[in-house]
């Protein structure tokens, strides 16, 4: 624990040093983002990629429900968003339904039978570089199509098949790349190369340019004994032996039973209240849910309207909220069907109150005399917001982890595998080659869930929906749902204008505000850095993808601008 805060206390002097060029990125916020999201009467998604927007709205034009449109879009961007949309990773869905009734479906993967507490550390007691990061011993066994066919058992209207089949023609036919795509697969060229033990020609090309075809045939196969077969069209089979040959090859542990006996989970969702609006969260093995609720606790007792968006004042109380979500997130949170999560506790407004008491507005409080850690995860996740015609809503996050997960292309079957064992504590209790500190709830055992932060999310308004959002971002997912939800309800933001907003992150540790250039004024920059917070200027904070249902029954579509992300509706 010392030795991580000596390591940040040197990185906190060398940021004071950069604080100057960064209030002179901070000194005019002269962006202005779209102000107005699109406009819909009816059903809208929101998600990633374009193409796999335009996939949601088929379906839901042809009468499908939000779950079908969820199916489709994320089948779609299995193919056309290969950094983060995926068959190979794992997920978590919640939904409403227009009777106010909601669901949560777990997808996430889970560790391989095989799997051990200390299977990343070597014999110097230190966790191997990369190990769970690439290749084959740092995915965890796939939870997606499990999770989509359990989606599509319990709530699906339209056949199976039907919503598999956008997906299978856009990998047969090819689709032309956009230019953050095109960047995107020239970056893990390397990384395609090194950790794949037969190379995906598909994939590998010495310079990707926007508007390039790209096909995914083996893809289009996997997809279509998927659509023939349900999830056994994955799990058993062709595909299960692809998977475990590819193991084989690559010295994973993922085994044909490990396959066999993967189930996506029904959990129930946690909701709470936020000025006068009732939240409805993902539970564990998610944090995302319990943290952002914290943090809307500690948020509820201030006039943050009157304090004004990004402000000092503001600010100085999220961050000071966030550094004790945070901590708490580590110490307590894991796979709930192994350890045992104080779920209620958390998430009693009584808790934060208590745990805010030492809240002073004009100073931060060092990080060290907050108590636990937290744990890192890799931003690369993706996140679709449905509502359709009848005003059934759909949050889903997914993910791979990192981006191209594991950069493993299963041979044959055309898709990539996660990377998810990463968010595992690989060792309990230090920090890890991030300096994050992870706890012993997380630790690795056969079959667990790794602990998450997606947060898909529902807010609902006098027993009507109001809002569906959430955000791919690692540890600041729960920070951009957070910063979204008050946009819209403390500062009157139109939907696109809340998701385009600038973002700032704080945890735990390090000890610094993350943000994004010109999330701060001059003056409240300043203002921060004399309550004693220290600045860390980074590149786009997620992507948010949300829908605002208006007073008068229209839906606002917030595509986020830092990507792709497109919304569709009618
Ligand atoms: N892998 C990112 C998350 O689950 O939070």
């Amino acid at each position: 624990m010392k030795y991580l805060f000596k390591n940040h206390f040197i990185k906190l002097i060398q940021v004071k040093v950069l604080i100057l060029p960064l209030i002179l990125f901070t000194a005019c916020r002269t962006e202005k983002p779209p102000v107005v999201g699109l406009m819909a009467d009816s059903a809208m998604v929101v998600c990633a990629h374009p193409l796999a927007s335009d996939v949601g709205l088929r379906i839901l034009k042809q009468g499908g429900n939000a779950v079908d449109a969820a199916i489709a879009t994320q089948f779609a961007l299995a193919v056309v968003y290969p950094v983060a949309g995926n068959l190979g990773g794992g997920g978590f869905m919640l939904l409403r339904q227009a009777n106010g009734q909601t669901d949560a479906l777990d997808y996430r993967e889970k560790a391989p039978a095989a799997a051990t507490t200390h299977m990343y550390i070597n014999e110097t007691g230190e966790v191997s570089e990369n190990a769970s990061r690439f290749g084959h011993l740092a995915a965890g066994v796939p939870g997606t199509v499990a999770g989509l066919a359990e989606a599509h058992r319990k709530y699906g209207s339209l056949p199976w098949a039907y919503l598999v089949q956008p997906a299978i023609d856009l990998a047969e036919n090819g689709f032309t790349l956009t230019k953050k795509e095109a960047e995107g697969l020239n970056e893990v060229q390397a990384d395609l190369q090194k950790y794949n033990t037969e190379p995906p020609h598909n994939m590998l090309k010495e310079n990707w340019q926007e508007g390039d075809t790209i096909y995914y045939k083996d893809l289009a196969k996997t997809l279509t004994r998927i659509k023939e077969n349900g999830a056994a069209g994955f799990y058993q089979g062709e595909t299960a032996a692809l998977i475990t040959e590819e193991m084989k090859r690559g010295k994973g542990i993922i085994t044909a039973e490990d396959l066999k006996n993967y189930t996506a989970t029904w959990r129930t969702p946690i909701t709470t209240t936020y000025r006068g609006h009732v939240i409805i969260s993902m539970p564990p093995p998610s944090s995302g849910g319990i943290a952002l609720f914290q943090l809307l606790h500690a948020t509820e007792h201030y006039t943050i309207k009157q304090s004004g968006w990004n402000t000092s004042e503001t600010a100085h109380l999220m961050v000071e909220a966030e550094r004790r979500a945070y901590a708490d997130r580590a110490f307590y949170l894991g796979d709930p069907d192994f350890v045992a999560v104080p779920v209620q506790e958390l998430i009693s407004k009584k808790y934060m109150a208590d745990r805010m008491k030492n809240f002073t507005a004009d100073k931060a409080t060092p990080s060290l005399q907050v108590k636990q850690g937290t744990i890192k995860e890799s931003e690369q996740t993706t996140h679709l917001s449905i509502v359709d015609a009848q005003g059934n809503a759909v949050a889903v996050t997914t993910t791979l982890n990192g981006g191209y997960g594991s950069a493993v292309v299963v041979s044959g079957a055309g898709f990539l595998l996660n990377n998810e064992m990463d968010d595992f504590s690989a060792k309990p209790g230090t920090p890890n080659m991030y300096g994050a500190v992870g706890g012993e709830a997380n630790k690795i055992e056969p079959n667990k869930r790794m602990l998450s932060s997606m947060t898909p999310t529902i807010v609902e308004k006098d027993g009507k929906l109001k809002m569906v959002v959430g955000t791919p971002g690692g540890t600041t997912i729960i920070t951009s749902v957070y910063q979204t939800i008050l946009n819209v309800i403390d500062h009157d933001m139109p939907m696109q204008q809340a998701v385009s907003a600038k973002r700032f992150h704080a945890q735990w540790a390090p000890d610094v505000i993350f943000t994004e250039q010109k999330s701060f004024s001059e003056k409240d920059s300043l203002e921060l850095v004399q309550k004693g917070h220290i600045f860390r200027l980074r590149g786009p904070i997620g992507r948010v993808d949300a829908i605002l249902v208006l007073p008068n029954g229209k839906l606002e579509g917030g595509a986020d601008p830092r990507g792709d992300d497109a919304a569709r509706g009618y």
